[in-house]
Formats: C-alpha cells, sequence, structure tokens
C-alpha cells in the first residue's frame, strides 16, 4: 500500500489549479443512463472513484472512454439492470445509478452500499422518496429491487436535507409522469450542477440550490455535453493547507462562491482571503486564533472540510469548539492528530481543540477515510519533522495529484510506492 512522507516546516508559494468535483462527475456519470446515445463530460479528475463508476457504467453496457479529463460515454441498455456489490462496495455513491434504471427502464436492483469508515450512511430517505413515487422495493439478500413501470410524480418532503437524496430523486423525477416537488432539498452546488446537466438533456427542472425543487417529468432525454463544477473541496483543502503553512498561494480555476462558509472562518482567524471572479489567495499568518466551527448542510460549513480544518485549530491561539452534526462518526483523524502531539478531547458529535502554535510533531499516521487522509497531510506539512501518511489509497479516491500539486507550491512532500 502506497506512503506519503511529508516533511513539514515549509511555507507553500505559488499558485496551483483546481480539478473537477469528484461529487459531481460521479452523479453526472450516472444522470448519463437517463439517456441512451454518446454524452461527453469534461473536466473530469482522474480518481480511483471516477474509475470505479466507469467500471460499474462499463457492466451496465455503457462503451466508456476516458482521457485527459474527457469522459465520453456511451449509453445503451443494459442486459441485466442491476449494480453489483462488488462494484458497489468500492464506491457509496453508486446507489445513485438506482434512481436513473428506475425510472428509465422500470425496475433496478442495486446492491446495499453498506457502512464506511464515518458512520453507517443509511438510504432510508432515497427509498422512501422512491416509494412514494410508486416504486414497489424490497431489500433481499442484500440488494435493493426496485420496480414501476412509470414513476408519478409528487410531493417530497425530507426529513434532513440529504444530497444524495435529493439527487437520486432529481434523477428519477426527470422521467417521472407529472410534476414532483422535493421541499428542504438539499442545496449545495452539485445540486446545481446536476440540473444544469439534467436541463441539457431535456429535463425541466426548476430551483435547484434552494430547499424546493421543482421537476416536471417528460418522456425523453437526450445525450449531451457538459462541464464538471470545479471541486470545492479540493479548493478549501488547498486554501487550508495555505493557511496551515502560513504560506502565500492562489487558487485558481475555482468558484470562491461555494466556499463562502470556509473564507469566512478564515478570515475570523486572521488569515488574508482575497477572492475574484475564480481565484481565492490566501495569505497565511505566523500565528492565527482559534475559531469554532459547526457543520451542516450548505451554504453552512460542509463536513468535507471538518478534518482539514481541525487540523488548522490544533496549532490556532486560543481553543476552538467543533461540532460535526452531519455525520455521526467523523472523527477518526482525532486519535492520529493526537499521535502528532495535538490536544483534542473529541466528545459525541463535539471536539475541543485546544490549539498549540507551532506544537505540531512529525509522527507515523493512518489514513482512515477520505477527509481525514488529507488532514492528516495537512498537519504534516506545518509540524516539525516527518509524518508518515499510510493506507493513502483514501487520499487517492477523492484527490487528482495532491502530492504533485503541493510539491509544485513548494511542499515536500513524496510517495513511497509498495
Ligand atoms: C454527499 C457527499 C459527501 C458529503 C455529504 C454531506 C457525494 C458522492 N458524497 O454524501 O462527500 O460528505 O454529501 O455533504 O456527493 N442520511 C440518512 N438517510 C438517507 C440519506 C442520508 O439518514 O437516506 C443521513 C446520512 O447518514 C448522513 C446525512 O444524512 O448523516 C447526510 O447524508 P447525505 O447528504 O445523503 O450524504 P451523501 O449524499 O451520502
Amino acid at each position: 500500500m502506497d506512503k506519503m512522507l511529508v516533511q513539514g516546516g515549509n511555507s507553500l508559494r505559488g499558485d496551483v489549479a483546481v480539478s473537477g468535483a469528484k461529487n459531481s462527475a460521479l452523479i453526472l456519470m450516472f444522470a448519463s443512463l437517463l439517456a441512451e446515445g454518446k454524452h461527453e463530460l469534461t473536466n473530469v479528475p482522474n480518481l480511483m472513484d471516477v474509475r470505479s463508476a466507469k467500471t460499474l457504467l462499463e457492466a451496465l453496457n455503457c462503451k466508456v472512454e476516458f482521457s485527459n479529463g474527457r469522459l465520453s460515454i456511451d449509453v445503451s441498455k443494459p442486459e441485466k439492470l442491476v449494480a453489483e456489490y462488488d462494484l458497489v462496495r468500492k464506491m457509496r455513491a453508486s446507489i445513485l445509478c438506482l434512481g436513473p434504471m428506475l425510472s428509465k427502464y422500470g425496475e433496478a436492483s442495486v446492491s446495499l452500499p453498506g457502512g464506511c469508515a464515518i458512520g453507517s450512511r443509511p438510504i432510508n430517505l432515497h427509498l422512501e422518496a422512491l416509494k412514494a413515487m410508486g416504486a414497489e422495493i424490497e431489500i433481499d439478500k442484500g440488494y435493493v429491487h426496485a420496480k414501476c413501470p412509470r414513476l408519478q410524480g409528487t410531493e417530497i418532503l425530507f426529513e434532513f436535507a440529504t444530497v444524495g437524496g435529493t439527487e437520486n430523486v432529481m434523477m428519477a423525477a426527470s422521467l417521472a409522469e407529472g410534476v414532483t416537488t422535493i421541499e428542504n432539498a438539499a442545496k449545495e452546488p452539485e445540486i446545481v450542477d446536476l440540473a444544469n446537466y439534467l436541463n441539457k438533456m431535456g429535463a425541466k427542472i426548476t430551483g435547484a440550490g434552494s430547499s424546493i425543487i421543482r421537476i416536471e417529468g417528460v418522456e425523453k432525454l437526450n445525450a449531451t455535453e457538459h462541464r464538471v463544477m470545479p471541486d470545492r473541496i479540493e479548493a478549501g483543502t488547498l486554501a487550508i493547507a495555505g493557511a496551515i503553512t502560513s504560506g502565500d498561494i492562489v487558487i485558481r480555476d475555482c468558484e470562491p462562491l461555494h466556499l463562502d462558509a470556509l473564507l469566512s472562518k478564515l478570515r475570523d482567524t486572521g488569515v488574508g482571503v482575497h477572492v475574484e471572479s475564480q481565484s481565492i489567495a490566501i495569505k497565511g499568518v505566523k500565528e492565527w486564533r482559534a475559531v469554532d466551527i459547526t457543520t451542516a448542510p450548505h451554504p453552512a460549513f460542509p463536513t468535507d472540510l471538518q478534518a482539514q480544518f481541525m487540523a488548522f485549530m490544533t496549532l490556532a491561539n486560543g481553543t476552538s469548539v467543533i461540532s460535526e452534526t452531519v455525520f455521526e462518526n467523523r472523527f477518526m483523524h482525532v486519535t492520529e492528530l493526537i499521535r502528532m502531539n495535538a490536544d483534542i478531547t473529541p466528545k459525541t458529535r463535539v471536539a475541543v481543540v485546544r490549539g498549540k502554535p507551532g506544537g505540531l510533531v512529525g509522527a507515523p499516521v493512518m489514513a482512515t477515510d477520505l477527509r481525514a487522509s488529507a488532514s492528516l497531510v495537512l498537519a504534516g506539512l506545518a509540524a516539525s519533522g516527518e509524518t508518515e501518511v499510510n493506507r493513502i489509497y483514501h487520499l487517492d479516491r477523492g484527490y487528482e495529484k495532491l502530492e504533485e500539486k503541493l510539491s509544485k507550491l513548494g511542499a515536500k512532500i513524496k510517495r513511497i510506492k509498495e
């Protein structure tokens, strides 16, 4: 298993460009199942999760080519409307092929994704919504079997603003009969990217990005082209990398408006943040203030940046209270940060971080999930001595060429292949 060696102490300097968004690309790939013919997605990041989604689409009879960020997907009717366990277990987002297949072909069987390091991650809200649209759903031997000759538009009220649930319903409703409204819909920018793609395919979706989305079902959708939005979590991770190393960097090809919550917290710590239409300049400071954060659905502070921000807070002046309201078990990085000399008390869904400026010390650490891995790399950049981050296959699921990008900014980081 590859690992990463990070030598701490260098301030990052220079420019870095952000890749396309993993969490959008994956969903757009599954959305393509709604229309036979040749789709083309550009700005697609070359990541393990994208390659897993490609394998799943191929198993569903699509011809997929992927090179230089360009992904062409030629969709034809699958022989078996089944997403097998071996493919789904590698990437939880595979459950997002359920809505499109069910809606387009009247039935679908998708393996249940199971839990993951950050919690049990149920899909009950996806299934209840599809049932409300008329689907018969059975769970048998670890698979969800769904059937409905044609889904019917209806009113759906999510008890939690689930991102995946909102996406599954938007896709399913695009080919349903009549109008579907989603209340308490997720407002993440990836939802807007999906709506734009579906509308280019001929769907009739309004309200994406607000808490009420209206989808008027159509008879047929057509294959189309789309450029994937920039990865806001990668951009945010790089911004924190600039701040934690007291660096001076410019993050290009991103959408600063997607990162309001993070940028305003960074400003509160004393870090200089300058925003232009598609770039963010971060001017780090030698000592920064502790601030509290609470993760919640967009536009609040994203759970996918909580671990990275916690690494930053371990070196702040003062005490920071970090509350995680989205996932029940997302503090796996805490014990690893403590091994690097951080002072953190984790409680249920809350961690108290007593900052120690200059206090992190390099150590061997273990990556446990995607964003936790990123936080350990950031901690390593600011620690004294060397940090060895093991199990970095998690990082490869979600960050394109992270070590290359950080090296270009002056970090001393290298991958050891094993
Ligand atoms: C997506 C993102 C992930 C991000 C998360 C929250 C992708 C591929 N992944 O995950 O990176 O961390 O949004 O911003 O886009 N829940 C239920 N029942 C359901 C669905 C969700 O209880 O049917 C709960 C989950 O367990 C979790 C919370 O709702 O506690 C949020 O989940 P959700 O917004 O659905 O996240 P994902 O779509 O899985």
